[in-house]
């Protein structure tokens, strides 16, 4: 008789690649938005009454009209013909250097984006250096391709750059070479910061002197609420020491799924020719050249960043009214984030329960530090929250940082 019993856990686990095993069953899933009646300050999600449905709907309307055979069919691992066309165009236009089809791919987002490079640049036991805190979701590809992580610290003005090259020497000494740094320098998530100009000028500088590939995450590089951020690596390094991964979650929808990766070509093509999805929808990928075409993308980004730059000062008004006494924090120039550092004593995880019991969602520090170590610190997004519920939201925030202050006073 053969066996045709369920498989167990167990003959899974003995099937499941090392990889596999590095990451565990547990499904890692992005943020959503929140089914519960809560006010959430938590994931870093687009604000949802701005959502470009129209305008999407307008440019799949003329993609089926126009370019149905094309936008129907496989495209390719390096992505759509039409969109690299119209992020090469767009990308000479806001970095200043020429951009051309062949330095940029079309991935699903920038988190397929950064798992191809590891795919392209990992093995098992190499070093790679991380700005900290960082965005979980890279730290975690790094780890699960076997990458020794090597954190970086920062400060107000964005990555310690003289700790990188203190880092670099270390490890020429010890015989290893570091595979990439990888860094989110405009904006950054979570702490909000922006890499200040002459830091960049010396990361490229670094980045030459050593031969270090520069993994620059940007995602929220266009959103700036005043001036437009400084040059990012990629432009800098002319498209040499950089490779560039951007994304059109937060400028247009995190559904969609879409996003791109600019840099030297040679490179560019080895991560096409790791790829095994058959490349990236060709009828999404049209949908989002038009609006590029069209004028509709820029219009939009426009819009958010307005829209982000009257939530940011909201929040700000009613931090200094609810959690002036018991928080500090660095004002972001653009992006989705609020990095608070509580006082002295205060535990971000006691904070986040209190305000969890408020119905206030926050995202507390230790998930955004590679040793999961640091307990001070709160990410507050202030991107998908209402415009109408921020001030009830900081309200209740600060009412959770008292409760917890109070407890703590009384120990
Ligand atoms: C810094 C950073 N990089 C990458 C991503 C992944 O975004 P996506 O894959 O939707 O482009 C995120 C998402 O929050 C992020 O914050």
């Amino acid at each position: 008789m053969p066996d045709d019993s369920a498989w167990t856990n167990d003959e899974i686990e003995a099937l499941v690649s090392e990889r596999a095993r590095i990451l565990g069953p547990a499904v890692w899933a992005a943020a959503q938005p929140d089914a519960r009646p809560v006010i959430s300050f938590a994931g870093g999600l687009p604000d949802i009454p701005s959502l470009p449905g129209e305008a999407l709907l307008r440019a799949a309307r003329a993609v089926i009209e126009h370019e149905q055979r094309e936008a129907l069919q496989y495209g390719g691992t390096f992505g759509p013909q039409p969109l690299r066309e119209a992020i090469a165009e767009r990308s000479s236009r806001i970095e200043g250097i020429p951009v051309g089809i062949d330095q940029v791919i079309v991935t699903s987002g920038s988190a397929h984006a950064i798992g191809v490079v590891c795919e392209t640049l990992i093995d098992p036991g190499d070093t790679v250096l991380v700005e900290s805190p960082n965005f979980p979701g890279s730290m975690r590809t790094f780890r699960t391709f076997g990458a020794e992580q090597v954190a970086i610290p920062m400060d107000d003005n964005g990555l310690r750059v003289d700790l990188v090259s203190e880092a670099l020497d270390r490890l020429q000494n010890e015989g290893k070479r570091a595979k990439f740094l990888y860094c989110i320098p405009t904006h950054q998530n979570p702490a909000g910061c922006t890499l200040a100009v002459g830091r960049r000028e010396q990361l490229v500088e670094l980045a030459r002197k050593h031969r270090l590939l520069l993994l620059e995450d940007d995602a929220y590089g266009e959103l700036w609420f005043e001036d437009e951020p400084p040059p990012s690596l990629f432009a800098l390094s002319k498209g040499e020491f950089a490779l560039k991964v951007s994304s059109f979650s937060k400028i247009i929808a995190t559904g969609l799924r879409m996003g791109w990766t600019m840099g030297p070509p040679a490179l560019i093509s080895r991560m096409a020719s790791v790829r095994y999805d058959m490349g990236t929808s060709p009828f999404q990928g049209r949908i989002i050249a038009e609006m590029i075409r069209n004028g509709d993308l820029d219009r939009h980004i426009a819009n958010l960043r307005s829209i982000y730059r009257r939530k940011l000062e909201r929040v700000e008004n009613a931090l200094r009214d609810y959690c002036g006494d018991y928080c500090t924090y660095t004002a972001p120039l653009g992006g989705f984030f609020l990095w608070l550092q509580l006082r002295p004593g205060m535990s971000s995880r006691d904070v986040q329960l209190a305000a969890n019991e408020r119905g206030v969602i926050v995202g507390q520090g230790p998930q955004f530090f590679a040793d999961g170590a640091a307990t001070d610190h709160l990410r507050l997004a202030f991107s998908y929250v209402g415009m109408e519920d921020i001030e009830e939201g900081v309200h209740r925030l600060g009412d959770a940082m008292a409760a917890v202050a109070a407890r703590q006073a009384a120990k």
